[in-house]
């Protein structure tokens, strides 16, 4: 996040306190999906950490692709094949400068942020032995949780979990204690999706460095919300998916070092991450393609091309200092309710707000704000761990980006309102 997310913007009733030259109502018409009633109330929708909409740049992008330009990348000597491939690694750079990698070659395309973990673990991981330390916080999602707990499985590699507070913040110097001799790699999240919470990603990385420990930032939830320049945080890898930054479903990215990435074995094995093969051998391919097995998603490439242009027109910092001050609008909101507790109250936090209301499951919050037209997201938000830290089930969860509006988390409170006057 920028500065100012870690700062409650100034909220004037009316009035929305928007950058500059960012115009939410344009932005909103990109958005077809954002245009239509759900049971009767136009469609508020609170959801964009579980999955982003798309702008019609990102669909007419798909769309081209496949009415114009379709055929296998990488393989062909004819004009489609040519197309395909530039679109494919057109997309490839578009990424590459997005994060400010240093090289295409340091860009792996894989299904999103949930392959980019399991690719490291699965690579990186061959080389552990028993008794070697993963280490990762208490507020990761499964994605970040699952692979290392399988590598462990496997290699006798030893999971261990640094804490948080009751606000959902890391304790760093709890976090520091457990680098220890063995630890191997720290996996943790840059922003938690169930809490909210912007972890100090620079200062971890700093410390892990410190003591020569290789780190894997899952930056699913922040890479739409604020920019991230790899080479300024000096992470080693770096997961995110397209379906969270207004990019299509299947596909996603892993940033690694190139010197790192070139020590790892090749993750799965077929066409595109070969050189040569046969039956006495095979050798394999350069990076990034050693590590993209198989025909990839290429549509999917086009659309996540398209999305990251959107996103840099629309301004990262814009997007920021938007996504802060409707973070600040709601909390403030929700924690005017009686009987609602926010759940994830960090002092830097991106635009989640999870949260529950006294005798009111939040599955039955996530039911009435539907029946209201608001769609949010109930339940463990795939981070069952956080749940447990907190000692409920669940939580009802509002999650914004730059296409929502103050109207839409009013819609939601008013909502919000009824439930709670039903239910009591
Ligand atoms: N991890 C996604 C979420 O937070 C699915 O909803």
């Amino acid at each position: 996040m920028n500065s100012s997310v870690n700062h409650p913007a100034t909220v004037e009733t009316g009035r929305l306190l928007s950058p500059p030259g960012f115009d939410v109502e344009a932005i909103r018409r990109d958005f077809p999906i954002l245009h239509q009633q759900i049971n009767g109330y136009p469609l508020a929708y609170l959801d964009s950490a579980a999955s982003t909409q798309r702008p019609i740049q990102v669909i007419d992008a798909i769309s081209r692709y496949y009415t114009h330009d379709h055929a296998n990348v990488h393989r062909g000597v004819h004009t489609l094949s040519h197309r395909a491939t530039d679109i494919y690694e057109g997309a490839r750079e578009s990424v590459r400068s997005f994060i400010n990698a240093r090289s295409t070659r340091e860009i792996v395309f894989t299904r999103g942020t949930t392959e980019a973990i399991n690719l490291v673990a699965a690579t990186l991981g061959q080389r552990l032995t028993a008794g070697d330390e993963i280490l990762i916080s208490a507020m990761e999602h499964h994605s970040n949780i699952v692979p290392w707990q399988m590598l462990c499985e496997r290699k006798g590699t030893i999971l261990r979990v640094a804490p948080i507070n009751d606000q959902g913040e890391l304790l760093f110097d709890e976090f520091e204690k457990l680098l220890g001799k063995r630890t191997r790699l720290v996996a943790i999240t840059h922003v938690s999706n169930a809490l909210g919470s912007v972890n100090p990603v620079r200062e971890i990385i700093a410390s892990a460095h410190a003591h020569g420990i290789p780190v894997l930032i899952d930056g699913a939830q922040a890479i739409a919300h604020q920019s991230v320049d790899v080479q300024a945080l000096d992470c080693d890898f770096y997961a995110f998916s397209s379906h969270k930054m207004c990019g299509p479903t299947g596909i996603g990215a892993l940033y690694g070092r190139e010197a790192l990435l070139e020590t790892l074995p090749p993750y799965q094995g077929g066409g595109d991450m070969i050189l040569t093969v046969s039956f006495s051998g095979t050798t394999y391919n350069e990076l990034p393609y050693r590590l993209e097995a198989g025909t990839p998603h290429i549509a999917g490439a086009a659309g996540l091309g398209a999305a990251v242009d959107y996103l840099r027109q629309v301004g990262m910092d814009n997007i920021a200092s938007h996504e802060a001050e409707l973070l600040t609008y709601a909390s403030n909101a929700l924690s005017a309710l009686p009987g609602l507790q926010l759940v994830g109250t960090a002092a830097h936090k991106a635009g989640v707000v999870s949260f529950n209301v006294d005798g009111i499951h939040p599955h039955d919050v996530g039911t009435v704000l539907d029946q209201h037209g608001v769609a949010i997201r109930a339940g463990h938000h795939c981070a069952m761990p956080v749940m447990e830290r907190f000692g409920i089930p669940g939580t009802a969860r509002a999650s914004f980006a730059f296409y929502n509006t103050r109207a839409e988390i009013d819609q939601m409170i008013d909502a919000l309102r009824l439930a709670i006057r039903m239910f009591a």
